[in-house]
């Protein structure tokens, strides 16, 4: 026992960073990323505008922490081999004090390959160069996109390049959340979290589309045991705002991500966002659910045709529920409280209206708009 006391006290002095990781994305991460909006146009500008807003239009104060730079910010590297930020970003060091000086974290974005999917310099054979920069700029996150590492590892290699680069940034003693993004290859879930990521995209790209979101949404069923506080499924960035769905299908694409427990990173222009897209995006009540500290990801628990139950247990001995309907007209959807295995009555509270509906017994209906949903709490 006293043995085992003083070897994890030299482990934690010989790995700062260490200690801080254990408790690295507790729950589920959030903020904010640059490239569903900006692509490859993202500015130094636009992430302080991003950070700005985070901190002033009650973003901050309902859970959004990470200001992200996704591809793009790169240039090239020095004779010392050191990677430098383009024209866009300049000065990376006085950004991320920026970011920090409102209360929030920055990350950023590179490849295990030589090129970033856009083309960008990646950090192939310079890992622990970029790790030491990031984290001496003072960086809190990374997603690291395979991208042109297709075509220097073999497949089999996947889950020893992501290691190298946890390790690499464990070495350089910030504690910095590593976002794994190889689009679900591989089975990602099994062994993302042995190789220190602390999140895994399970899907290929997001698109500001119903079609495409609920797609990736819905199939996330069935990889809930993989998820759990400090390593989460990540079915990519929300679209919320991006104006290409409709109020009830942005209201869907949150209530989905949050009964999954899936990070949250909002994907559109905060500075210029209209109330409706704060609003969902800032639904304490749905946060709530996604950041709940049992770190449970939710699941199907039945469906009829296109009108779907989801449900996710909850730290306080609750559920949420969720009631879908991907269907093309409204329709009624019911829980019945026995695929809960509840059987005396409970309480019913709709997350997005913000009422209590009252007492149940058996089971719940309401009608759900066309691609609509709603969320609710039962206990
Ligand atoms: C891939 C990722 C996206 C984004 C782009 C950037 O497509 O899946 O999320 O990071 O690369 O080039």
């Amino acid at each position: 026992m006293k043995r085992d006391f003083w070897i994890c006290l030299l482990f934690l002095a010989a790995f700062p960073g260490a200690a801080a990781a254990q408790s690295l994305a507790a729950t589920p991460p959030m903020g904010w990323n640059s490239w569903n909006h900006f692509h490859c146009k993202v500015t130094a500008d636009d992430v302080r505008a991003a950070a700005d807003a985070i901190a002033s239009n009650g973003m901050k104060d309902a859970g959004y922490v990470y200001v992200n730079i996704d591809d793009c910010w790169q240039s090239a590297r020095d004779e010392t081999g050191m990677i430098h930020a383009n024209d866009r970003f300049g000065d990376m060091k006085a950004l991320a004090d920026y970011v920090h000086s409102k209360g929030l974290k920055i990350g950023l974005y590179s490849s295990p390959g030589p090129k970033t999917c856009a083309g960008y310099e990646g950090s192939y054979g310079h890992e622990q160069q970029d790790a030491r920069q990031y984290a001496a700029w003072g960086f809190d996150y990374l997603k690291y996109d395979w991208c042109s590492a297709a075509k220097v590892y073999t497949p089999e290699q996947m889950p020893e390049v992501y290691k190298k680069m946890h390790d690499a940034l464990a070495r350089a003693g910030r504690p910095i959340v590593f976002s794994l993004c190889q689009y679900g290859m591989g089975r990602v879930w099994t062994w993302g979290a042995s190789v220190g990521g602390n999140l895994w995209r399970t899907t290929n790209d997001i698109a500001d589309r119903y079609e495409r979101m609920s797609l990736i949404g819905f199939e996330q069923n069935g990889l809930e045991n993989f998820a759990g506080s400090g390593h989460w499924n990540d079915p990519d960035m929300l679209e919320i705002g991006n104006g290409g769905m409709s109020h009830d299908e942005y209201v869907t694409h949150m209530t989905l991500w949050c009964i999954l427990a899936a990070p949250l990173l909002a994907g559109n222009d905060l500075s210029k966002m209209t109330p409706d897209a704060l609003e969902i995006l800032t639904n304490k009540e749905a946060i709530a659910i996604d950041q709940d500290p049992k770190g449970v990801q939710g699941r199907r628990i039945a469906e009829e045709g296109p009108l779907e139950v989801w449900a996710k247990p909850l730290a306080d001995g609750g559920m949420a529920v969720a009631l879908f309907n991907r269907g093309q007209s409204a329709n009624p959807v019911t829980v019945h409280f026995k695929d809960l295995r509840i059987k005396r009555a409970v309480q019913v509270r709709d997350l997005w209206a913000h009422k209590d509906l009252g007492k149940f017994k058996g089971s719940f209906t309401a009608d759900v708009p066309i691609h609509g949903a709603l969320l609710l709490k039962v206990k």
